[in-house]
């Protein structure tokens, strides 16, 4: 039943607490609390509480705890979906309108859920079996425990085409589409006739003749697998599942699951390259490590990475790709650095990479590197200065632009203070006490075409402007966003096109949209990203998918015959829409003037914000669902985290994305 969080909220928000307990037990008055004897353990004196400021009960003596709608599933006995409907009864709301669909959808989630575990247990199954003896004995050489690949799960895919497949499909419940959709099987695609048989070549197993390493998500569930190739000559040494319905790779962490309580009990959590990396260490006590999924690691990532710790340590291979990969994730945070959290990073012997380190020094000396982790600005400073000559003035001038580049990039202004004292600093001593211009770094990013700054960076400085964006100078922040627009804006439900115009969402959806009618050309690099979307206007989505048809065939798309094709077909009203003055006044790396870099960098970005609320929204959908079958203390918290996550994601958005227009309602 896809109750919407909105929905529940309305319900919570509508009853007190004490309104329902009231009727069970006798509640005597206590400040703003009511107390009373605990129904659900015998108890003599008073013990248990009703907050309805909070909207909770809670009980100090057996620890029973939960809102309105749990406290009648347990006292009442009644199902989830009974209970919200007898609450919406009494709180004078009417039953929302059920999609079939999406219950159906967050059904097959849930059972792939499960193809995935019974594909994990197959998998570590053959490993102790005879067909995985290579295997076993392969990761037993490698100095992994038994215990060790216990915990992590690990087990083995044989040399055969068919062989999980053969036995998945004994199982009852389990079809090859399930199999296909969770990744593991591979369907040939088509020969591009649209003739039925081409679709009907037989599917087989992805992993074949692999160690396989099952990837979980937060909550210990395996959504994917990583599998290790046995031969040297195999294509790839590492295959990962594509993305499906559980796995999205830029979100998810290697053992995070496994590392969370560890993380955050020691404030630390450490970030190898590898999965054999994040085994080892955790074998040598080390269990708080985790890993990204074969690709770098991303901005959610890094987010992630700061619910655990406020300082996660770079562990990566001491080699030049470790190198650069630690520059990258240094880059990559800077927009995203907020007070008190950071990153920092170890320092690895050539050649050596976490697992071969602690297997040859040992694990105090592993400790010991851990203890010499450099901090960002450190890291930041050798890669933008560690190469650079610095003899002439022109040389100087030039490290000192490179230098206030950097600083524009970080949005938090506080932040950027510091480390433009910081640069200023070494800068001085780097040029031997010598003359340094005496205006700031910033200063000079952010005074405009008087000085002989690129076009580049007098777009970040203008980028920089808008992060000085204040709430007070444009509209009132609420509680669910901005409830003034931008002088000048039209509101776009004036223009009563589209429903439900004001759905952050869609208004991301015509913010991709606009970017990419007047940038053609980011569909040659970014095709896969704009087709794969499903944009939740249909509207919208439609046009999205002429544009990826207009693009198929023709390569060199430009601006004008895209917009004269567009209007050709009948998408006149849609066009004006998202042409419409001003809407996007503040998203200047959408306008046709922009720098290409520039609209990139703000595409790609919107790109993942969109993308990662959607995502959650998904998530949350599910839990809810799962809520409704299975309503334990557990689920129950997971659905309130997610929930918390994704108002996060959603009212952090105008100091996230950076761009003056709060892509919250409005
Ligand atoms: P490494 O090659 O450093 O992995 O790649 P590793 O864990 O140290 O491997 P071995 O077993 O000790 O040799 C780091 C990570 O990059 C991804 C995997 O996630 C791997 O753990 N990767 C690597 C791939 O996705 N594909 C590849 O072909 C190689
Ligand atoms: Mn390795």
């Amino acid at each position: 039943m896809g109750f919407t969080p909105d929905f529940l909220d309305e319900i919570r928000n509508r009853i007190p607490v004490s309104d329902v307990v009231g009727r069970r037990v006798k509640l005597a008055h206590k400040g703003r609390e009511h107390s009373g004897l605990c129904p659900f353990h015998n108890e003599k004196t008073p013990s248990f509480t009703v907050n309805d400021d909070k909207g909770f009960y809670h009980c100090f003596g057996c620890g029973a705890h939960g809102d309105v709608i749990k406290f009648v599933i347990e006292t009442e006995g009644l199902s989830f979906p009974e209970t919200v409907e007898r609450l919406a009864g009494q709180a004078g709301l009417a039953m929302p309108d059920f999609s079939p669909e999406d219950a159906q959808k967050a059904q097959q989630k849930k059972s792939l859920y499960e193809v995935m575990e019974v594909a994990s247990k197959w998998f570590e199954a053959q490993l102790v079996s005879q067909a995985g003896a290579e295997g076993l004995d392969y990761l037993t050489r490698r100095g992994l425990e038994k215990a060790t690949l216990k915990k992590f799960r690990l087990g083995f895919a044989p040399e055969n085409r068919t062989a999980l497949k053969d036995a998945l499909l004994s199982r009852e419940g389990i079809t090859e589409d399930m199999m296909v959709e969770a990744g593991l099987l591979i369907r040939p695609e088509s020969d591009g006739d649209q003739n039925e048989q081409s679709w009907q070549k037989p599917s087989y197993d992805r992993f074949r003749h692999r160690v396989m390493f099952p990837i979980t998500d937060r909550q210990g569930r395996v959504v994917a697998f990583g599998g290790r190739a046995l031969r040297a000559d195999a294509k790839a040494k590492y295959l990962n599942s594509p993305e499906t319905p559980l796995f999205h790779k830029g979100r998810l962490l290697y053992n995070l699951a496994g590392a969370r309580k560890s993380s955050y009990d020691e404030g630390r959590v450490l970030v190898a390259e590898g999965y054999m990396d994040v085994i080892a260490m955790a074998q040598a006590g080390f269990t708080n490590a985790v890993a990204p999924l074969g690709t770098a690691v991303t901005e959610e990532q890094i987010a992630e990475l700061w619910r655990l710790a406020p300082e996660p340590l770079m562990c990566f291979d001491g080699d030049k790709a470790g190198l650069r990969a630690a520059y990258r994730v240094a880059e990559k945070s800077l927009p995203l650095l907020k007070a008190g959290y950071s990153l920092r990073f170890v320092h690895l012997p050539a050649g050596e990479d976490p697992d071969s380190y602690i297997s040859s020094h040992g694990q105090q000396a592993f400790r010991d590197l851990l203890e010499q982790a450099r901090p960002l600005v450190d890291t930041l400073w050798e890669l933008k200065t560690g190469t650079v000559q610095a003899d002439t003035p022109e040389q100087q001038a030039g490290l000192e632009k490179t230098l206030s580049e950097t600083l524009s990039e970080i949005s938090d202004k506080t932040i950027r203070g510091y480390y433009d004292k910081a640069f200023q600093d070494r800068l001085t001593k780097l040029l031997g006490g010598a003359f340094v211009a005496d205006h700031s770094l910033e200063n000079q990013a952010s005074k405009s075409s008087s000085h002989q700054v690129s076009h580049r960076v007098q777009n970040r400085a203008r980028k920089k402007n808008h992060f000085d964006f204040t709430p007070n100078t444009y509209g009132k922040k609420t509680k669910s966003g901005w409830d003034t627009p931008l002088p000048g804006v039209k509101k776009l439900s004036d223009t009563g096109i589209f429903k439900g115009l004001q759905s952050t969402d869609i208004k991301r959806e015509r913010l991709l949209i606009l970017t990419v009618l007047n940038h053609p050309w980011l569909l040659k690099k970014h095709h896969e990203e704009f087709a794969t979307f499903i944009f939740e206007s249909e509207e919208l989505d439609k046009l999205r998918n002429e544009i990826i048809d207009v693009s198929i065939r023709e390569l060199d798309l430009e601006h004008k015959s895209l917009y004269s094709h567009l209007l050709k077909i009948g998408y006149g009203r849609a066009l004006e829409v998202i042409f419409k003055q001003g809407e996007f006044k503040a998203e200047w790396f959408a306008w046709p003037n922009a720098a290409h870099e520039d609209v990139e960098r703000g595409w790609l970005h919107v790109v993942n914000r969109y993308r990662r609320v959607s995502d959650l929204e998904k998530d949350l959908k599910a839990a809810e669902i799962e809520l409704a079958n299975n309503m334990t203390e557990e689920v129950y918290a997971r659905f309130l985290a997610l929930k918390t996550e994704l108002e996060n994601a959603k009212g952090n958005e105008a100091s996230i994305d950076g761009y003056g227009t709060p892509l919250g309602k409005g």
